[in-house]
């Protein structure tokens, strides 16, 4: 509620201010330039240094024909690389003169006969990050030369600083372009290395709060957890700036891009989408041109969201909008499909008999009795946004299947079916199905039924398996409320495999349930390979060579289903002698719990043995990390990993 009432009170303040000033606020340099985040796309996450003014002309013209303009997205940013390797007879920056013959006034005029913006680069360095001229000392003229270009937005990094004071570097470059009466929105990229979150609105509209963001999934969310805590310090023309989007360029799965765009609006993040807009499939320009969840970033409110919840790998995260509402996610951080819930006293919304529920990816609308339950795909995130009444809506109801990540072959294991109703009155003629791979049969049959539900039904069914390998499982509910015959339906996959025979087994011999690897694949019986399996050297650790073992590089995981019948896991661990000095640490996880860890390993050490209780464990995982300083020849030996069942 506290939250709210600041909400409101921001906004307040915020029309206040445009109602006094009016539109002539706008045109003084580095005064409300960013009243909501910037919205546009940038060169850098795609394209790097592969750039030049075609890029950016046809990259104008995608911005207008895909509807991104007017989804809001009405920057066009050009990053590192477009200068020329020096600067000119006068001293000033130029661009180079092969990628961008035509200048950059050409393409800024390019950018304002179609409704945009155009954006540049620099750093407060002697050089960009790419070695090209920057504007340290010479901030006078190069913010003179931007508005002469007619530039309205300047991304300023942090290379090349020569260790100098980053308030006096950035604070320089503000005073300069203030100086030339153009508004230019001032972007400071210094990766949050000096807590520009206590002194950059001062100077300019926005600020990165980490490093460089990648296209995965490991980056979106180590950006994500370094964003707790920064929420009282953004506003508007003050935003947060967690880097720019990754949506659509290839290497995450939509459901994945989804997770990141809806947590970014919530983080009232500047929306700059780095995606080749030339190449854009549909399920990308549907999560980029969201409506509900751009709103939910421009909320005029600008109060950022925070989280609210830390369950392990449920998260819930919530954002007081500027009409009372509540804008939620359901974060689901794991491996497996999960069910997670919050209250409405919990997202600090007034008592009411009924909430209306907004599901911001369906658009679908519902009626919650105070409780949302949502069901979130592996590395999916529910988004919600919530009214305090309605009541006309159907009920917010959900459907979560869930099964164990992998099952011991030809062994009956246990799938659960919740339908949760949310909403009142109680569902009617309720029925479920559950569909499972040809060959496995249920216990008592493939079909349940209630005469009605309310609150939630649960019901457990005993499923019975065959073969190995990987498979799918399918439940739908069927239900009446108020008339209406709904259907909700989910699915799951597991994974079923053969426990270890009775006795010792080396590591390297079992099927893995997943792996993954900082360089090449995981190797059986050797040291780091680069491509395929089986492509490296003995595995040797401080001269002594071991004949069985994993062969991995940093990070890696290697999970092993054991089925809950084995005793003990042993193991020689160390860096690999075949590389430099890297340095890594070795890490012993059974079921989501760590059970051992030995600090960290450098090469030339004698292997260090490891003897773990893996007593119950169903899945072994055996991970190694980076020793924290980058995964540079880190080339991690599991020698003579063997379990004991
Ligand atoms: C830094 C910035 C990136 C990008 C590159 C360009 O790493 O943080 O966003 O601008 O420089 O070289």
């Amino acid at each position: 509620m506290r939250r709210i009432l600041i909400g409101l009170l921001t906004s307040v303040l915020v029309t206040a201010t445009a109602a006094v000033f009016g539109p002539s606020a706008a045109a003084v340099p580095g005064q409300n330039l960013l009243p909501a985040p910037p919205m546009g796309w940038n060169s850098w996450n795609k394209f790097g240094c592969d750039i030049d003014e075609d890029l950016i002309r046809e990259t104008a013209d995608e911005l207008v024909s895909t509807g991104m303009r007017d989804a809001g997205y009405t920057y066009l940013n050009i990053d590192d690389c477009w200068m020329a390797p020096q600067r000119d007879a006068n001293g000033n920056l130029q661009p180079d003169p092969q990628r961008f013959p035509h200048g950059i006034k050409a393409l800024a005029d390019y950018a304002h006969v179609r409704g945009l913006k155009l954006g540049i680069y620099s750093s407060a360095g002697t050089a960009t990050c790419q070695g090209l001229p920057a504007s340290l000392d010479h901030e006078t003229a190069d913010a003179r030369s931007f508005a002469s270009w007619d530039v309205d937005y300047l991304k300023y990094d942090n290379c090349n600083n020569q260790g100098r004071p980053a308030q006096e570097r950035y604070k320089a470059m503000s005073d300069a372009l203030r100086a030339t009466g153009r508004p230019i929105v001032l972007s400071i990229c210094e990766w949050g290395s000096n807590q520009p979150w206590n002194w950059a609105a001062q100077y300019g509209e926005l600020w990165r709060t980490t490093g460089d963001i990648n296209d995965s999934w490991g980056s979106v969310m180590g950006i994500l957890d370094q964003q707790v805590g920064l929420e009282a310090h953004s506003g508007p023309n003050a935003w947060n700036d967690p880097d720019m989007l990754e949506v659509g360029n290839g290497h995450m799965s939509d459901t994945e891009y989804r997770a990141h765009f809806a947590l970014w609006a919530l983080l009232n993040a500047p929306l700059i989408a780095g995606n080749d807009l030339r190449a854009m499939d549909g399920a990308t320009k549907a999560i980029l041109e969201n409506k509900d969840l751009v709103a939910v970033d421009k909320d005029w409110g600008g109060v950022q969201g925070h989280k609210l919840r830390d369950d392990g790998d449920a998260e819930v995260w919530a954002k007081p909008m500027s009409d009372g509402s509540v804008a939620v996610v359901l974060l689901n951080r794991g491996g497996s499909g999960a069910d997670i819930a919050v209250t409405a006293a919990e997202l600090g919304l007034p008592t009411a008999d009924h909430y209306r529920v907004r599901d911001l990816w369906s658009g679908a609308e519902s009626q919650s009795a105070g409780t949302l339950h949502g069901t979130a795909a592996s590395h999916g995130a529910v988004v919600y946004r919530v009214w305090p009444g309605g009541g006309a809506q159907p009920p917010l109801t959900t459907l979560a299947l869930t099964t164990p990540e992998v099952t011991a072959v030809d062994r009956p294991f246990t799938v659960t079916t919740t339908l949760h109703d949310d909403g009142s009155p109680a569902l009617t003629h309720v029925q479920a199905t559950l569909t499972v791979p040809a060959g496995w049969t249920v216990d008592g049959g493939t079909t349940a039924s209630a005469p009605s539900v309310e609150g939630a039904w649960r019901h457990d069914w005993t499923v019975h398996p065959s073969g190995t390998g990987p498979a799918e499982l399918a439940a739908s509910v069927t239900y009446k409320a108020g008339g209406a015959s709904v259907t909700r339906s989910a699915t799951a996959s597991t994974v079923t495999a053969q426990p270890p025979a009775a006795g010792e087994s080396q590591v390297s011999a079992l099927p893995f349930v997943s792996s993954s690897n900082g360089w090449g694949p995981v190797e059986r019986d050797t040291s780091n390979g680069e491509t395929a399996a089986g492509d490296g050297h003995p595995i040797t650790i401080a001269g002594t060579v071991y004949p069985t073992g994993l062969g991995t590089h940093a990070p890696s995981s290697v999970r092993v289903f054991l089925g809950g019948g084995c005793s003990s896991f042993s193991a020689l661990v160390g860096l690999d002698d075949e590389t430099g000095a890297g340095s890594v640490a070795f890490e012993v996880w059974g079921d989501g719990t760590r059970l051992a860890a030995t600090g960290v390993q450098h090469k030339g050490v004698a292997a260090v043995p490891v003897d773990v209780d893996v007593s119950g464990v169903r899945v072994l995982d055996l991970r190694v990390t980076d020793g924290g300083d980058g995964n540079t020849y880190d080339h991690a030996d599991w020698a003579g990993a063997a379990v004991t069942c």
